[in-house]
């Protein structure tokens, strides 16, 4: 079954087409993160414009490289929830003119859930249940995959992302956006021990998260010095700023699989390319006798292909949209709460 996946949450538009959910066909994204750049961070209107711009080009690109026409597609799976509203709406409202005009089942697709997907088109092993540690710009959530359309979070960031947190402090260093991937750059070259971090205390769920305390404390050592007229080694406040969230995000996945019983982990989301973090789960996870799935860098930011390879796991369950799908700026898991496709 092909299913043509498309994703446009925040600013890369992508379109993919991928077979039983385990095999990329084509994979292709219009990254609008050069524009952005000049602004600091994603500007919402302008991604909204940029995506009308691209969606169109960028499918037909798609289906092209995947050497198949639109009738030869089994459903569209798309990107509803959640993400920038207007953004959301362009691969929506393409999605669903596409469905009408071929005909093919519409299936909607939680960009969440996505992320989690990507570890399909590569792990052919990978099967739930496991336990999924997603880490990306808008979320960080340790969530048990029970089958491919049914999670239950464990824990939650209650305040930034781990993603939000690399790039605020990146953006406090002096990096362009995204800072994540230059914190990462950086870090290999400084000696986290020159700072040490304040560790968030929380009362509560302990498999929640908090990043804000050291996203803040970072900002603020940052402009304090440049007040004082001081210097700042960005290379070994990197290193520090990483190893810290590598540290978090290990912790918390280790101490919830062990507390729940799993022994196979997945690691999914934009931050899952981060080397501190890879490599600080991976050691954990050889160290407790885990196994530890995640993308290669290049499907661990925002792609269609992982759209896909969960829209045809929604589409064996029975989960597709009429042509009344809507876009949603914020929402849980699938079995989490009742969702208006579940
Ligand atoms: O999953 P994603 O592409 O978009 C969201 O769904 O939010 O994640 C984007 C995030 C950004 O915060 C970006 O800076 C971060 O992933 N990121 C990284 C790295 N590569 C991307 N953070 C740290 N190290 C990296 N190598
Ligand atoms: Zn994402």
């Amino acid at each position: 079954m092909r299913i043509l996946g498309i994703e446009s949450s925040c600013d890369e538009t992508a379109a993919a087409v991928v077979e039983d959910g385990r095999h990329i066909l084509s994979n292709v994204i219009a990254s609008q993160a050069s524009e952005h750049m000049q602004y600091g961070g994603v500007v919402p209107e302008l991604a909204s414009r940029r995506h009308c711009e691209n969606i169109l080009p960028v499918v037909r690109q798609a289906l092209d490289d995947a050497g198949l026409t639109l009738n030869e597609i089994d459903g569209i799976a798309v990107t509803y929830a959640p993400g920038l509203i207007g953004a959301l709406l362009v691969g929506v409202s393409f999605a669903k003119g596409l469905a009408m005009m071929s005909g093919k089942p519409l299936i909607p697709v939680h960009h969440t859930e996505g992320h989690a997907a990507a570890n399909y088109l590569v792990h052919p092993d990978l099967e739930p249940p496991y336990l999924g540690i997603i880490v990306s710009g808008g979320h960080t959530r340790i969530a048990e995959v029970l089958d491919y359309t049914t999670f239950r979070t464990v824990g939650k960031t209650r305040d930034d992302a781990a993603g939000e947190c690399f790039d605020k402090c990146a953006r406090a260093m002096g990096f362009p956006y995204p800072g994540g991937v230059h914190v990462d750059q950086a870090a290999r070259r400084g000696d986290a021990s020159a700072f040490r971090l304040p560790k968030t205390k929380m009362e509560g769920n302990p498999y929640d998260f908090s990043f804000s305390g050291l996203k803040t404390y970072i900002v603020n050592l940052l402009h304090t010095a440049d007040q004082r007229g001081e210097s700042v080694n960005k290379e070994d406040l990197a290193a520090a700023l990483q190893q810290e969230i590598a540290r978090v995000v290990t912790e918390k996945t280790v101490a919830a699989a062990k507390a729940l019983g799993y022994r196979q982990i997945a690691l999914s989301g934009g931050v899952s390319a981060n080397s501190g973090v890879r490599n600080a789960l991976l050691a954990a996870c050889e160290k407790n006798g885990f196994t530890l799935c995640m993308p290669p860098v290049a499907l661990c930011g925002d792609n269609a292909a992982m759209i896909a390879a969960q829209g045809y796991y929604n589409y064996l369950a029975g989960i597709t949209a009429d042509e009344t799908l809507n876009a949603v700026a914020s929402k849980e898991l699938r079995g989490e709460t009742a969702g208006i496709c579940s």
